[in-house]
């Protein structure tokens, strides 16, 4: 007789009603991960698609003060309703109350919130899901990919040597487990001195186009250091929101547009092998 059994979701088995899966990530903490989800979700959504923003970082997530939301996600039928903003719909460990969360993840409890994330979110009709993640290749990372078919990874950078040899790390964990590379940002790339045209290439210059061809990753271009992105950030209104209309947003809507070139290109993404380790 056949045997019933509880097995885990097949991650090339599809989220009903969503598109595409991008999740962004770095090897290094800090070089701006959220800030390039979050811009480029709002990039996908001035090019007039339906987005969807997760925040994967349960450590430390951010996503909630970088598009000033205070409220919390109600639940109909047990699905639970995403926060929408700037005509986002948003998920995030950040809007469950603080006396309902951990304060260690154990790995099975990580598993289930990625899960519940992606599966009893009511995330409707979405041409891309954008997943920002914590820094690093771990627990989030592998079980990610181990419940959801990812169509695309992009990989930030700064262009510091330390920030690349982390870079090159996460290339290869993506790398590892078939998921498709869109390509590599790098962000922090210069600053451009207040009232001049003068650049100061504060952690050297080319390192993420050069590591980017090094490693045959596109390369989706680069970001300065500008004082608005992070204000911008703080304040809840990213400059992503103004699209092509503020030229603070336009590297973002860059990143935006070859994504979504590169994922036509690619079409449907391949199924993962797991042969790393646990
Ligand atoms: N291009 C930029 N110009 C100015 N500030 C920036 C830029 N990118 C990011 N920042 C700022 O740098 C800080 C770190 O960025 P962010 O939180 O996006 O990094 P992260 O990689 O997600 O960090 P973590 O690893 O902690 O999740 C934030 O204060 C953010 O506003
Ligand atoms: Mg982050």
């Amino acid at each position: 007789m056949p045997q019933t059994h509880h097995s885990a979701p097949n991650p090339t088995q599809k989220i009903p009603g969503i598109a595409h899966i991008i999740a962004v990530g770095s090897g290094k903490g800090g070089v701006g991960k959220t800030t390039v989800a979050a811009n480029l979700a709002l990039g996908l959504v001035a090019l007039g698609h339906r987005v969807g923003l997760m925040d994967a970082d349960v450590y430390g997530p951010n996503i909630p003060l970088m598009m000033g939301i205070n409220d919390r996600p109600h639940t109909v039928a047990e699905r639970i309703q995403p926060i929408e903003q700037y005509n986002l719909k948003l998920m995030s460990m950040g809007f469950i109350s603080p006396g309902d969360k951990p304060l260690v993840w154990r790995g099975p409890m990580l598993h289930g919130v990625i899960q519940q994330f992606l599966r009893q979110v009511e995330w409707g009709e979405l041409d891309y899901l954008v997943i920002d993640l914590p820094p690093g290749t771990g627990d989030v990372q592998l079980t990610l990919m181990q419940t959801a078919p990812i169509s695309g990874a992009v990989i930030v950078t700064t262009p510091s040597d330390l920030s690349l040899e982390d870079a090159r790390k996460a290339v290869n964990m993506f790398r590892q487990v078939n998921v498709p590379l869109l390509g590599l940002v790098e962000n922090m790339s210069y600053l451009v001195v207040p009232g001049t045209d003068q650049r100061i290439d504060v952690f050297g210059t080319g390192g993420g186009k050069r590591t980017a061809a090094a490693m045959s990753v596109p390369y989706l271009g680069e970001v300065p250091l500008d004082p608005e992105i992070r204000k911008g950030g703080d304040s809840g209104r990213p400059v992503g929101i103004y699209g092509d209309g503020d030229p603070r947003a336009i590297p973002f809507m860059q990143i935006a547009r070859i994504a979504v070139e590169r994922m036509e290109q690619m079409g449907e993404p391949k199924s993962p092998s797991f042969s790393v380790g646990e």
